[in-house]
């Protein structure tokens, strides 16, 4: 992996940050931990009174804010990163890991007296799973309020994520979530939206996503789940397609249709299925008056972004790790968006940037400013072929998109 001064001038990510954001990233944050235990395996180091003799430890900045926030900033999109620490070292270390990225990017960080930062110390013995502990800290308390009026102004999009890690956003049935959404919409920003998978023995995992999901999408322009997270929630009120905590579906085009229509019908305009190795799902409103909706992101042409149903593979990668590739894809969308890409270009976008994180070990450095990503696009870069079956699919003629049975653009939709 070549580090970022180890490339030429324009392929390096910016170094400072403009004063104006284009986008705010706000939500989750939490400082990982990961101890190196060499040969140590989980009986070695579960023995009760054992000292157990380990390596250095890698810190690294996790969640969205970190992520998303960070993959925008490479690309070169004005980022403004909205994460709560508390006034504790571990918040003086994803404080300073922040500007170590640019000088002013822990400028719009909330830091809250007295208050625990999140941490996860993630414990990877020899020849078992990884196993986290983790500690919510300030992100349980994040507020609406913690973010203000001022902090908005002059933005064109907020992304919010991951509301189940984050108490006061999902208790009360999402009641402060929708409130600072419905702010940011009333303000004209687009609002964009990702979620994380509750645990289901959490009580995060207890709670009706479907009822919290009636309740935000409609302020919600694009609604970035994964197909994971996508099963768990629509699943839990038992509809046809998984059941909630033990819900397993495998993956098809039809369940991810029938799934983002009933997330389209619930308000959100545009809806992007995350599905891994498989790449991106998106299914649009065919709602016109919606699309108007959309705020200050809104697409440069509302028609090329009405009623679509399109899937795109992922890109050919080297797979160093895939930690943060979601969000690194939903930061490759947002950047289409903004510079005003057709949708088939956009969901390029994001695969690319997708595939760019999982070329490196961590969740960002991978990433390249957006010239350099469209140029390898340009260059031929190979697409991997769907594993899915796609009947009644067809392959489109721009940039390696499939088309789907319900997209507009067809002779015959459904
Ligand atoms: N093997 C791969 N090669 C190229 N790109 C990949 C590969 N695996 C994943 N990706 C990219 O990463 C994205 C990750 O999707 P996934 O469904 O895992 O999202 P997620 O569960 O939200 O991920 P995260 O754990 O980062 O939050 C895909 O949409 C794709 O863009
Ligand atoms: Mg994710």
């Amino acid at each position: 992996m070549k580090h970022p001064q180890d490339r030429p001038e324009h392929d390096r990510p910016p170094s400072n940050v403009p004063d104006e954001a284009d986008v705010i990233v706000a939500g989750h944050i939490c400082l990982d931990l990961i101890p190196d235990l060499g040969h140590a395996g989980l009986a070695a180091i579960t023995v009760p009174g054992a000292l157990v003799n380990v390596g250095g430890a890698v810190l690294s900045t996790g969640g969205t804010v970190a992520n998303s926030g960070l993959a925008l900033h490479r690309l070169g999109i004005a980022t403004k990163l909205m994460g709560k620490v508390g006034d504790d070292p571990f918040g003086r270390l994803i404080l300073d890991a922040l500007r170590g990225h640019g000088s002013g990017m822990a400028d719009g960080m909330i830091v809250s007296a007295g208050e625990q930062s999140s941490y996860s110390i993630v414990i990877s013995p020899r020849g078992a799973d990884r196993i986290f502990l983790h500690c919510p800290g300030t992100n349980d308390t994040f507020q609406a309020s913690d973010v203000s009026d001022e902090s908005l102004a002059g933005a064109k999009l907020l992304h919010f994520g991951y509301p189940p890690l984050m108490k006061d956003m999902y208790s009360n049935d999402g009641r402060e979530l929708e409130k600072l959404l419905a702010r940011a919409k009333a303000k004209g920003l687009t609002v964009s939206l990702d979620m994380s998978r509750p645990d289901p023995d959490s009580p995060a995992g207890q709670v009706d996503w479907r009822s919290i999901l009636k309740r935000v999408l409609p302020y919600v322009d694009l609604y970035l789940p994964s197909w994971e997270e996508t099963v768990f929630m629509l699943g839990a009120n038992g509809t046809g397609f998984g059941t909630g905590a033990g819900a397993h579906t495998d993956l098809n085009t039809q369940t991810l249709a029938l799934m983002a229509g009933q997330l389209l019908d619930m308000g959100a305009a545009v809806v992007g299925i995350k599905i891994g190795e498989e790449g991106l799902y998106v299914r649009t409103t065919g709602r016109a008056d919606r699309l108007r909706q959309f705020g200050a992101a809104v697409p440069k042409s509302l028609t090329d972004w009405e009623g679509r149903e399109l899937l795109v593979p992922c890109f050919e990668a080297t797979v160093a790790g895939t930690t943060g590739a979601g969000d690194s894809t939903i930061a490759g969308f947002l950047c289409g968006l903004l510079h005003g890409l057709p949708l088939e270009e956009t969901m390029t976008a994001a695969v690319a940037v997708g595939a760019c994180s999982v070329e490196a070990l961590d969740a960002t450095s991978g990433i390249v400013p957006w010239p350099a990503v469209v140029r390898r696009i340009e260059q031929g870069w190979r697409r991997r072929t769907p594993a899915l079956p796609m009947e009644g699919w067809a392959t489109g003629t721009n940039g390696g998109c499939w088309i789907g049975p319900y997209d507009k653009h067809r002779s015959n939709p459904v």
